[in-house]
Parts: structure tokens; C-alpha cells; sequence
């Protein structure tokens, strides 16, 4: 392969030593080419900035004010790479080593003594300034080999970077009260750390919301999130699901399954609805946690994983240790910090704020005009009581904008909120479709959804015979009815 031609500038006021300098590269013509011979510092700035080389050759005395190392020094500011030969004059008064130093601390790559005036054949020992230039270059290329894999390095890391913040301004969190401020506090300090978090609060008060935001500001935040909701799956299946399984562990395990604690190595595990953990499976949790080891099912290593992990419930978990349904230990091992989420109608100012939010989040959606709302409907929804919290603060709004109203009245309100108050009205399980009411397709199903579950619950005397009544299992059911906000 032919190699890069050595693109030189020369800087140099003598007219004798540049003819002596394009004498000792003349030789190596094939390799080393002098592209311009300037007498200035400035013109040589000028030129620098304007077009390409690789190494600069420098009369360290030159005319015109700007010389030696402040020149040296802007040339370095101007490109970085490029690499800068100096060569001085024997009479120079100062001691060599000093000057060298001097030189080379400035930004030089390389110093040379030029020969006395009565050697007309080369400026300095012709091998060791030819070989200074080769290696100059080599220099230059090195650098800019190493800048290249850093920018690139850096251009990576932004990429994530950004991913990681359009993932956490996806789903922002809302709110400026001083209960919500005090969970931001919270997230944002817990996620220096590494403990486990149990976050507690109601229903739909956004406790998955916040598991997310504390990973994604916590040092794991390159790895995955990885959730498992304790309560959708059945019990006999959580261990696998949790720990995995080696291939033939038993009859059916034909090939081995990756456990949630394995794939979330590095990362975190958000165990969602922890009080529905069933006891057996507790005791397993309880030693990953303490040894950071996993028991896989069929294999007898043990393998380690560091996951942090992340627990929720709004149940009180408190009372189920008392009542022995849930270990106190770990119980302990899963609440080391804690963050409660305040229920709404404990932070009064989110309402409004949260509400103007999902109308514009549903209104562009939807497609449709952002509606008014009356400041007697503002009132009336900040007093109201939330029970569903902010998921049917959401539900709510997605009813109001699919009214289709310019300006939201306190009846229009009141009518949302009742059909909404799950058992209190008469719920037939079909409507009627007219001109008026028809709406597109999900709309529609997902009213029929409403309808449906809400009429199973109606006539049934709990959750688990509406489930049965609608041929699911009530896991399930418990999460159709979370999703189409009836919860
Ligand atoms: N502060 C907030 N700002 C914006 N949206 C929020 C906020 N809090 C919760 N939400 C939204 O409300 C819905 C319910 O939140 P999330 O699922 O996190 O609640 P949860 O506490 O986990 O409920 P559950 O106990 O029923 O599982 C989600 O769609 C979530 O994005
Ligand atoms: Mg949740």
C-alpha cells in the first residue's frame, strides 16, 4: 500500500535555511512534501486555519512579534494533531536543556539544532530531522485514531443518554405539591444508592411510575428494568419465573428459561404487588437478597446476580407480617428505604395540574380541540375524593374529552364522576349506539369493557365470582379491570 504523503508547512524567514531545509527533505520527495514556506507567524495561522497538514516545521526566531512558544501554543489551539518540528538556531542564548523543555512543554513534538551557516546541504543532521518527521506524522495519526474513538465513545454515550431522558419524559411525573416534591427528593436520593426500595401508597397513586424514574436516574440505568407483577401470576409458576429453570429440571422443562433475577443482572427488578408473593417463594427471595445468589430450579451451583430490587404494594405490609402472611425478615430486607406516595386528595395542587395534562396528552391523541374548563369544575374535582387516584384521575379526563366538549360544566363533570363510581348506578351491561354517541372502534370496545365488567361485578358478590362469572381466571381479571380503569 502507498503510504500518505506527509503534507509539510514551512515557517522560516532566512531565505539561506529554507533552501537548506528543502535540500535535506529533497531526497524523500515520495514521502514528505513542503506545501507552503511562509515568514510569519500570522501568515502561518492564516494557512493553518485554512488548509490541511500534518506537521508544521518552525524557525523557532522568526519576524514579525509572534513567535516560539505562544506561537507554538496558538498553532496547538487551532488543531491539535498537528504535529510541530522546531528548529533553532545554534547561537541561541540559553542552555539547551532549558529551551528543549521550554519547547516541547509549549506543545512541540520535536526539537532540533539547525547546523552552522557554513554547511549548505542540510539544516540539521539530515537523518534525525527526516526521521523526526516521519514520526511526527505517526503522531499525528495516532492522536487523530484516539480523538475518533472518543467522539464516537461520546456520541454512543449521548444516544443513550437521550433514549434514557425521552424514556423518562415519556411518562413525566406531575405534580408540584409538597407531597409529590418529597418523593422527587426521595427518587433522586435513593437513586444514588443501591438499596432496595419499597414504595408504598393507594391505588394508581403512581408507584410504578416512580420504580421507573428511580432506575432510570440510578447508575443502572444503561441496563434494563425488569418487572414482574406478583400478582398475575400464578404461584406455582413464580419461582421459575423469578429464578429460571435448567433444562430437563423436570418432565417439561425441555429446554432451560432465563429467570427474571438473570436477566435483570446489572440492573433492577421492580416486584410489583410484593404482598401477593406467595410465602414459599418468599424464603428464596429473602436468601437472593442476602447473598445475592439464585437457587436455579435442576442445577446445583448457585449463580450470582447483583440486581437491585425495587418492591410495591399498596397493601399494609405491616399487617401482613403481624398476621404472619408475609415474612417479617423480609419484609425488613425489602424496606430498608421507603417511599410513600401521598394519595391525591392529599395533594390538592397536583389536581389541576394533572388534569391539564392528560387533556392535552388525550386531546393530541385523539385528535381533538383541547375544551375549557369552568373553574366551578376545577373546584369541584379538586375537593373530589380520588379513590382511584391518579389512574382515574386519567379515566376520567379520557370520559370528558370523548364527550367532545368545548367547555367543561360542572354537570358534564358530575355525570363522568358517577358513571364512573363503579357500583353506585344502575349499569347495563350494552348501550345504545345512536349518531350522537358513535365513536371509533377502541372507543367503543373499550366502553363495552367498562360496561361488561362493571355489570359482572354488580351482580356478583366479589371479584373472584365476577371473574369466574366472565370464564377468567381472577388474576387476570384483576388486571383487565386495572387497564380499563375500573380497579
Ligand atoms: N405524578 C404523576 N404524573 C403523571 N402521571 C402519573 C403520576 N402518578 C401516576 N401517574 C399515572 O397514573 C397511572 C397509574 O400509575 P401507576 O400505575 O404507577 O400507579 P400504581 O401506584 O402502581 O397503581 P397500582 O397500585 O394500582 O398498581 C399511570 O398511567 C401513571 O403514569
Ligand atoms: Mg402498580
Amino acid at each position: 500500500m502507498k503510504e500518505d504523503l506527509i503534507r509539510v508547512l514551512l515557517v522560516e524567514d532566512e531565505e539561506y535555511d529554507v533552501s537548506r531545509t528543502i535540500k535535506t527533505i529533497e531526497p524523500y520527495a515520495e514521502r514528505i512534501k513542503i506545501l507552503d514556506i511562509v515568514s510569519t507567524g500570522r501568515q502561518a495561522l492564516n494557512l493553518i486555519s485554512a488548509k490541511q497538514y500534518d506537521v508544521v516545521i518552525l524557525d523557532y526566531q522568526i519576524s514579525g512579534g509572534l513567535y516560539g512558544e505562544e506561537l507554538i501554543k496558538k498553532i496547538k489551539t487551532l488543531e491539535k494533531s498537528l504535529q510541530i518540528i522546531v528548529i533553532t538556531k545554534m547561537t541561541l542564548n540559553h542552555t539547551d536543556l532549558i529551551l528543549a523543555n521550554q519547547i516541547l512543554k509549549s506543545g512541540a513534538f520535536w526539537f532540533g539544532t539547525k547546523n552552522p551557516s557554513d554547511i549548505e546541504e542540510s539544516i540539521y543532521q539530515q537523518t534525525d530531522f527526516i526521521l523526526a518527521i516521519l514520526n511526527a506524522f505517526e503522531k499525528k495519526k495516532l492522536e487523530e485514531e484516539k480523538d475518533k474513538l472518543l467522539n464516537e465513545k461520546k456520541d454512543s454515550q449521548d444516544k443513550l443518554d437521550s433514549n434514557i431522558q425521552l424514556m423518562i419524559d415519556e411518562k413525566p411525573l406531575i405534580g408540584n405539591s409538597t407531597g409529590l416534591n418529597r418523593v422527587r427528593e426521595q427518587i433522586k436520593t435513593y437513586a444514588a444508592t443501591n438499596t432496595s426500595v419499597l414504595i408504598t401508597g393507594e391505588s394508581g397513586t403512581g408507584k410504578e411510575l416512580v420504580a421507573r424514574n428511580l432506575h432510570y436516574k440510578s447508575d443502572r440505568k444503561y441496563e434494563k428494568i425488569i418487572t414482574l407483577n406478583c400478582s398475575a401470576i400464578p404461584e406455582n409458576l413464580i419461582e421459575s419465573e423469578l429464578f429460571g429453570y435448567e433444562k430437563g429440571a423436570f418432565t417439561d422443562a425441555k429446554s432451560g428459561k432465563l429467570g427474571l433475577f438473570e436477566q435483570a443482572h446489572k440492573g433492577t427488578i421492580f416486584l410489583d404487588e410484593i404482598s401477593e408473593l406467595p410465602l414459599s417463594s418468599q424464603s428464596k427471595l429473602l436468601r437472593v437478597l442476602e447473598a445475592g445468589e439464585i437457587d436455579k430450579i435442576g442445577r446445583n451451583k448457585k449463580y450470582n446476580v447483583d440486581v437491585r430490587v425495587i418492591s410495591a404494594t399498596n397493601k399494609n405490609l405491616k399487617e401482613l407480617v403481624i398476621k404472619r402472611e408475609f415474612r417479617e425478615d423480609l419484609y425488613y430486607r425489602l424496606n430498608i428505604l421507603n417511599i410513600n406516595i401521598p394519595p391525591l386528595r392529599e395533594r390538592q395542587d397536583d389536581i389541576v395540574e394533572l388534569i391539564n395534562f392528560y387533556t392535552k396528552f388525550y386531546c393530541s391523541d385523539l385528535n381533538v380541540k383541547i375544551p375549557t374548563y369552568l373553574k366551578e369544575s376545577l373546584n369541584f374535582l379538586k375537593d373530589y375524593k380520588w379513590k382511584g387516584n391518579i389512574r382515574e384521575l386519567k379515566n376520567i379526563v379520557q370520559r370528558l374529552i370523548i364527550l367532545k366538549k368545548d367547555s367543561i360544566d360542572l354537570t358534564t363533570v358530575k355525570m363522568t364522576l358517577d358513571s364512573n363510581d363503579d357500583r353506585n348506578i344502575n349499569v347495563q351491561p350494552f348501550f345504545n349506539i345512536n349518531d350522537e354517541s358513535f365513536s371509533i372502534l377502541k372507543d367503543a370496545e373499550r366502553e363495552f369493557r367498562i360496561n361488561y365488567c362493571e355489570y359482572a361485578r354488580k351482580i356478583s358478590k366479589n371479584d373472584t365470582e365476577a371473574a369466574l362469572k366472565l370464564g377468567l381466571p381472577p388474576s387476570n381479571f384483576h388486571r383487565l379491570c386495572k387497564e380499563i380503569g375500573i380497579k
